[in-house]
């Protein structure tokens, strides 16, 4: 397969060394276009392929185009391609925000691909739920379902509306859990534990749990209150997370999450720009 990256930023690089590890490409059939020379000369030294500071030359003769750029960027690499693409190639945008309303007219291209990523695909660990136009052709959702599945999980969805969905849950999810990490760290240094052995236990205690879950087979509340015996430590700490309004504040995290993304995608829809953040 030839590919050809728009921006070889940190997830265009993860995309990048995903594919060539997993053999879907060699990297004189890969391409990627970034305005920035340092990181050009980097992608070339690392992973031997053809770095560009013309978008165009990177999607020329290539059967996908990922458009890797943030989305404050998006509006001059659209002037760039606008009408440039042939019917054939299938585009592939993880820019967080730019819906398939922006993209086809913004391209004049009908065979796209729209994905949420998250970070943890940096280390083939990623989740990406990801949707296509009607014009994608099978053999073109087996190449996006490769390349996605190269930097870990992947799931389609025949409804864009999932991919808000998505980024409330997959995409900002790395922040929440990090967010947590961060806090039980720090409540373990409260009461006394080394930094070094409160990361140790907060890391191994998430990892472990997650685990046991997906192995054991029974459902978080069954692991739950396996911890919890009456009267317990655990319930102790529990009841106060309920009477902090826990689970209540988790849940309009997401849903505000959720509100935002849905906004973003209107937002672009009408034409304004991002101003730069991840998921902006
Ligand atoms: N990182 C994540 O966790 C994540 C998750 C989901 C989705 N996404 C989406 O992935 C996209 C890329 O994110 P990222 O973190 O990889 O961004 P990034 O590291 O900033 O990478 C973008 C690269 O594109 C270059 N660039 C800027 N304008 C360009 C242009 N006109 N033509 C060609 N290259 C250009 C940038 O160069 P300069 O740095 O010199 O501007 C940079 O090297 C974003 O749209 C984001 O929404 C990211």
């Amino acid at each position: 397969m030839k590919i050809g990256f728009i921006g070889g930023g940190n997830m265009g690089e993860a995309m990048l060394a995903a594919v060539l590890d997993k053999g879907l490409a060699a990297p004189q059939d890969v391409r990627v276009s970034d305005i920035s020379e340092t990181r050009r000369r980097y992608l070339e030294e690392k992973y031997g392929v053809a770095a560009v500071s013309d978008n165009l030359l990177a999607a020329g003769n290539v059967e996908v185009v990922v458009l890797a750029v943030k989305p404050q960027n998006l509006a001059q690499v659209m002037a760039d391609m606008r009408g440039q693409l042939k019917d054939g190639q299938l585009v592939l945008s993880i820019i967080a925000g730019a819906g398939i309303s922006t993209l086809r007219p913004g391209l004049d291209h009908r065979s796209i691909v729209r994905v949420m990523p998250n970070t943890p695909a940096r280390i083939g660990e990623g989740i990406s739920v990801w949707t296509a136009t009607p014009e994608v052709t099978g053999a073109q959702k087996k190449w996006a379902g490769a390349i996605l599945g190269a930097m870990g999980k992947e799931i389609y969805v025949d409804d864009e509306g999932y991919l808000d969905m998505a980024t409330a849950i997959s995409g900002s999810g790395p922040a929440y859990i990090f967010l947590v990490i961060e806090v039980l760290v720090e409540a373990a240094v409260g009461i006394g534990l080394s930094r070094d052995i409160a990361m140790e236990l907060v890391v191994e205690t998430i990892l472990g749990s997650v685990h046991f879950m997906q192995k054991s087979g029974k459902t978080p509340a069954e692991l739950r209150r396996m911890v919890t015996s009456p009267g317990g430590t655990t319930a102790e700490a529990l009841l106060k997370l309920e009477e902090g309004g826990f689970s209540d504040l988790l849940i309009q995290a997401v849903s505000a999450a959720y509100d935002r993304a849905r906004g973003l995608g209107a937002n672009k829809s009408a034409g304004s720009g991002g101003d730069g953040g991840e998921y902006d």
